[in-house]
């Protein structure tokens, strides 16, 4: 990339109250205004590893990271001090993303800081127009219940945005909408991520999207990273079995006009049964004796294409 840095993560180890991983030994960079795709099948960790970013963990989690924000000689170390300001995250579901005791209005103004009651009224105001809400001040007094599924994303949006944050993590963000409704909040983060120039970390089953909104990939599996690297190296020259298996059948159901994440023979354990060695052998047709007994160190090339696998030049 060649951007600064404005982002590095890393992730030891995140467990379960009763110690078994969900999460280990992920590294993660984010550059100034990119933007970065994680990619896996439902439970590789995707959400977690964006909670963790947030400094959300659930409380029966326990957690050994580190992250460190740089930009224009700022250096900030703890999600406490990032989160709400510098780094803000749009939810996958709108509903339980908002209280619904409280109006929108109420909610939004809560991310602005520093500001009159008039003023910050006016700036919440301003950003639901951003955000492509017309009758703006009407959404402002509504409760959630009272706005469409569309409008609710489109307010949470408009949330995420209010702070003026460097990074915006959206997850799954249009899963629950239809898919008119879908296109529409997709060029909105889109158009909002250029207008304003922050870094996007978005998470998505759907790699009809991530074709069109990455920058670089990472793709997910038991908890840590199997692959990362820019968009053409990832979808154009996959080196991991499962990238490559998820791009094979993608581009078989792309043929046949259905773009989502395809399923692959077998499934994704869970964090209490995550086989011994690399999470992915018990389905991967190129598994050798050392994958069911080690997990396989990354490799990089120059390019910073990374890789987790003991076998990958063996099928290059
Ligand atoms: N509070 C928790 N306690 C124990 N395990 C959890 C907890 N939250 C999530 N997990 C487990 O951690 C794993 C990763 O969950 P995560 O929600 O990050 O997956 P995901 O990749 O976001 O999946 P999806 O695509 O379905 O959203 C899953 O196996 C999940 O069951
Ligand atoms: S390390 Fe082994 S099991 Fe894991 S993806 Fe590579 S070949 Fe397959
Ligand atoms: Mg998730």
């Amino acid at each position: 990339m060649s951007g600064n840095r404005i982002l590095k993560i890393r992730i030891n180890s995140v467990k379960t109250a009763d110690g078994y991983h969900i999460l280990r030994d992920i590294d993660l960079d984010l550059f100034e205004k990119e933007t970065l795709c994680i990619i896996g099948e439902s439970g590789s960790g995707k959400s977690l590893t964006g909670y963790c970013i947030m400094g959300l963990l659930p409380p029966n989690i326990t957690a050994d990271f580190n992250l460190t924000f740089s930009k224009e000689n700022e250096i900030l170390n703890s999600p406490e001090k990032l989160r709400g300001r510098k780094i803000t995250m749009i939810f996958q579901e709108p509903m339980t993303a908002l209280n619904p005791l409280f109006t929108i209005g109420e909610q939004l103004s809560e991310s602005v800081r520093g500001l009159n009651r008039a003023e910050t009224k006016r700036r919440v105001i301003e950003t639901l127009k951003d955000v492509g809400i017309k009758n703006a001040e009407k959404v402002f007094h509504s409760y959630p219940h009272q706005l469409s599924g569309g409008m609710r994303q489109r307010a949470l949006i408009a949330m995420a945005f209010l702070p003026d944050p460097s990074v915006v993590i959206a997850d799954e963000p249009t899963t629950a909408l239809d898919v008119t409704v879908a296109s529409g909040i997709l060029s909105l983060i889109n158009n909002l991520k250029k207008t304003k120039g922050i870094s996007l970390i978005f998470i998505s089953h759907d790699l009809n999207i991530v074709e069109k909104m990455a920058d670089r990939i990472v793709v997910m599996y038991g908890g840590t990273v199997m692959e990362a690297g820019s968009i053409n190296d990832i979808l154009g020259k996959p080196l991991h079995p499962y990238t490559i298996a998820i791009k094979r059948l993608f581009d078989e159901r792309k043929a046949n006009n259905k773009g989502h994440l395809p399923e692959i023979r077998g499934f994704v354990p869970s964090v209490r049964d995550m086989p011994k060695g690399c999470p992915f052998n018990p389905r991967c047709e190129f598994a050798t004796e050392i994958c069911r007994k080690e997990l396989p160190p990354v490799t990089e090339d120059a390019n910073h294409h990374t890789v987790r696998c003991f076998n990958y030049k063996s099928f290059l």
